[in-house]
């Protein structure tokens, strides 16, 4: 399996590209700028070293157009961001299986919030910028810290929607391969609202409890 990420280099996308290359999978750090993604990829791969070479992932750093034609291809920039970011990337994600970590998210005096998104969710806004891609939605709440602390396994349900079965199978594979993370279809991407609002409320409650919680579903067992 090959992941790419776009926005790779940043907290979430380098977490997610070290708990999969010590899983086994291919992984195409994205950027804006190739050569920041040449170095983020790199430096993860010092670090990881010998425990790379025992799993047999891979870290390449590329630019984020690269990144796009990989088999499954993760979105992890900022909301604020997105437009310019997927403008180039449109031909390429044609047809392939796109997966959204987006929130969004912003924060005043008051904590995190939603920025309303006119079309419901960011996924939902992104399937629109992107007809041709089999669209899905994750990792919304998992968070990048944890991703990175690689001394201990993750504590985390990820549910995975979208409209197309097979890319969301194929992204609950794929988002199962990292250890302590329990993925499992969740329905159709016009649930993705509710999966990315959550978040927010997930950072509220650690602030106020100084905690690190996550999403877990009680009394389930996928199937
Ligand atoms: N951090 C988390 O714990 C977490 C967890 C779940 C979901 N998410 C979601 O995942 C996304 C990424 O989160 P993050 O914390 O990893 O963000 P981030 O570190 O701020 O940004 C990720 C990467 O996106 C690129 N980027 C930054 N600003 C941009 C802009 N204005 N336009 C285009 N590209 C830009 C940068 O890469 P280059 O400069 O190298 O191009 C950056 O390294 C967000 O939408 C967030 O809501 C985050």
């Amino acid at each position: 399996m090959q992941v790419g990420i776009v926005g790779g280099t940043g907290a979430l996308g380098r977490g997610l590209a070290r708990r999969w290359a010590l899983a086994g999978v291919d992984v195409l750090v994205g950027s804006r700028d190739a050569n920041r993604a040449r170095a983020a990829a790199e430096q993860l791969a010092e670090e990881l070293a010998d425990e790379l070479d025992e799993a047999g992932g891979r870290l390449d750093g590329v630019d984020n157009l690269d990144a796009a034609t990989a088999e499954v291809v993760v979105l992890a920039v900022p909301w604020d961001g997105l437009d310019a970011v997927l403008a180039p990337l449109t031909e390429a994600l044609a047809g392939r299986v796109v997966v959204s970590a987006i929130n969004p998210l912003a924060f005043d005096a008051a904590g995190p919030h939603n920025t309303p998104v006119a079309e419901g969710s960011v996924a939902e806004a992104i399937a629109a910028r992107l007809p041709g891609a089999r669209l899905t939605a994750a990792f919304h709440s998992v968070s990048s810290r944890e991703l990175n602390r690689l001394e201990h396994p993750l504590d985390d349900d990820v549910p995975v929607v979208g409209d197309d079965e097979e890319a969301v199978a194929t992204v609950v594979d794929l988002a199962g391969r990292i250890d302590g993370v329990r993925a499992y279809a969740a329905g159709p991407l016009r649930l993705s609202a509710p999966l990315e609002q959550l978040t927010a409320l997930i950072i509220s409650i650690n602030k106020r409890h100084r905690g690190h919680a996550g999403l877990r579903f009680t009394r389930l067992t996928p199937r």
